[in-house]
């Protein structure tokens, strides 16, 4: 199920990863639609994507949607934190109109109506978890159950991924066959500790952080980089040909136009 073949990274152990595209659609086609809405999902499948990125976080209530920030203000015509806020309220909000008035009428999905949609659609997904101060256990645990339970065994990869270590630590001992990638902005000297203190697959790392002799280096031990967020075609080129694994975009159509085929080493 959901990445069974994705082991977690260890020294010397090459994962050919089977399903993690080279390109990733950052929060659905967001330069095109709403950000971690239905239509940007949509949109991503119809534009060639075959995974999409996006970001879950818990309401007052304790359901997972999907919403970047930890208020509603920039992306709904709602105000306030979600976690202060129940789903009912989230659910009635307008998640479309601030990105353009022919989304008036999208919603912010829950993360059960996401993953339902992408399975549908036999999309991957990266189910990126933000929680609030206190909740990363929670909101690790959560995400875990949910997707264990709603996600088909014979889906396409789902890869949770996180900022907070509690957060993975938590999803990783609910479920722990759910593969899991490091997110940081930077990988810091580290790097090697914390992917195996957390059983990780895949590290993601800035973009505009990353420079040759650390890619090269992340390349020859076969840790699968996924780097955010890059719009900029000669820029992912220059990534793919360093040894970058996936890269998140706003565009995946631009970017899928520029990357290559894997390497044999990855296969
Ligand atoms: O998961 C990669 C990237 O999405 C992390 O940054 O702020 O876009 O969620 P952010
Ligand atoms: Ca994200």
């Amino acid at each position: 199920m959901h990445g069974k073949d994705w082991e977690p990274w260890r020294p010397g152990l090459k994962l050919p990863l089977p399903g993690l595209p080279r390109v990733i659609a950052h929060r659905g086609a967001s330069a095109a639609a709403p950000e971690n809405t239905l239509a940007a999902f949509r949109l991503a499948h119809e534009r060639g994507a075959r995974m999409v990125e996006l970001d879950a976080r818990l309401t007052r209530d304790g359901v997972l949607v999907a919403i970047h920030d930890s208020t509603l203000d920039r992306t709904t015509d709602g105000h306030g934190r979600v976690i202060e806020t129940d789903s009912a309220t989230i659910a009635l909000l307008d998640a479309g109109s601030w990105f353009d008035p022919a989304f008036r009428g999208e919603r912010v999905p829950t993360l059960e109506e996401a993953l339902a949609l992408l399975a549908n659609l036999g999309l991957a997904v990266n189910v990126e978890l933000k929680a609030d101060p206190g909740q990363e256990a929670r909101t690790g645990a959560e995400a875990a159950r949910l997707i264990a339970r709603v996600w088909p065994s014979d889906g396409p990869p789902v890869l949770l991924s996180s900022f907070q270590e509690e957060t993975l630590l938590a999803a990783r001992h609910e479920v722990p066959e759910l593969p899991r990638g490091l997110l940081r902005e930077r990988a810091g000297p580290d790097w090697r500790e914390a992917m195996e203190r957390l059983a990780c697959t895949t590290l993601h790392l800035a973009a505009h952080h990353l420079e040759a002799p650390l890619v090269h280096e992340l390349y020859r031990e076969a840790v699968p980089v996924l780097a955010y967020t890059v719009n900029d075609p000669r820029e992912a080129k220059r990534l793919f040909d360093w040894g970058v694994r996936a890269i998140f975009t706003d565009v995946p159509e631009e970017i899928a136009s520029v990357a290559p085929p894997l390497p044999h080493s990855w296969n």
